[in-house]
């Protein structure tokens, strides 16, 4: 099956693109993919990135609570990574971004909420605990996801194996580089903690969201190129429940037999 870093195999392309007329519109769509999720499982275990891709879904997740749509009183959260020595008071951790967007607009409590602490002095036991409480709770039901520009997901890095679980990992320079857009002030951002590949492609279903044209150029290595973990969101076409979100710019350099393809899922 594996020649390289490229995986041969791929009987199990199954992943269904949606495509967008923008931001909003996605935003929407992916927040209807986690209320079907709430709906249909109520005690629902939910991964969630950070980062500017799920802002939009998030703050429409709050929305639908506000209005009475959803109730996650039963669900458990699991923040999907964290910056390695970052403060989780700092803005621009991923347990800032979190709670600001997310937790506390949506009233989650503690009890509820898993994030790496990434001051920790013992980051392996983080992830053994992380790993663990993951495998009591069964599976991860759903795990919202973003894309790096270098097609990380999670700080799931170009050359990651696909069977790791939690770990932690030197960042490459274009998340290190990409990664100072969150913080109002220059960062050292080395290392990552994050749920790996494997948790990815052992999720009940995932969801990636990815908007504005400096995507274009990834999206389209992840869909049309070959599944490599130089590439680790190609791995996401081994997934049997996966989903692409995209917004039309985003798409833009899509072959036409994938922009085909993915008419027959999406409402544009
Ligand atoms: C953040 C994370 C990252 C981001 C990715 C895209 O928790 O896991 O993999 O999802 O870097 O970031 P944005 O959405 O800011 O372009």
């Amino acid at each position: 099956m594996e020649k390289g870093n490229e995986f041969t195999d791929k009987m199990n392309e199954k992943m269904e693109i949606k495509i967008f007329k923008d931001y909003q519109a996605l935003s929407e769509q992916a927040a209807s993919e986690i209320e079907e999720v709430i709906k249909l499982k109520p005690d629902a275990v939910i991964c969630l990135a950070t980062g500017e891709s799920p802002k939009l879904t998030y703050q429409l997740l709050v929305k639908k609570l506000i209005d009475g749509k959803i109730d996650l009183s039963d669900c458990t959260l699991i923040g999907l990574d964290e910056w390695v020595g970052v403060p989780p008071t700092t803005e621009g951790s991923c347990h800032h971004f979190l709670y600001k967007e997310i937790f506390s607009p949506l009233g989650i409590s503690e009890n509820q909420i898993h994030l790496f602490d990434a001051l920790s002095g013992n980051l392996f036991l983080e992830c053994q605990n992380m790993d663990k409480l993951i495998l009591e709770k069964g599976d991860i039901d759903l795990m919202v996801v973003g894309i790096g520009m270098n097609g990380h997901i999670g700080f799931n890095e170009p050359g990651i194996p696909v069977d790791n679980y939690s770990h932690v990992i030197n960042l490459d320079s274009t998340t290190q580089t990409v990664g100072q857009k969150y913080f109002a002030h220059p960062t050292e951002l080395k290392k990552g903690i994050t749920l790996g590949l494997k948790h990815l492609l052992q999720a009940e279903k995932v969801v990636l969201l990815a908007n504005g044209d400096k995507k274009a150029s990834i999206i389209k290595e992840t869909l049309e190129g070959p599944i490599s973990i130089d590439v680790p969101a190609t791995v996401l076409r081994m997934h049997l429940n996966a989903m692409v979100i995209i917004d039309e710019e985003a798409a833009g350099l899509l072959s036409e037999k994938t922009l085909l393809d993915s008419q027959t899922a999406s409402n544009v």
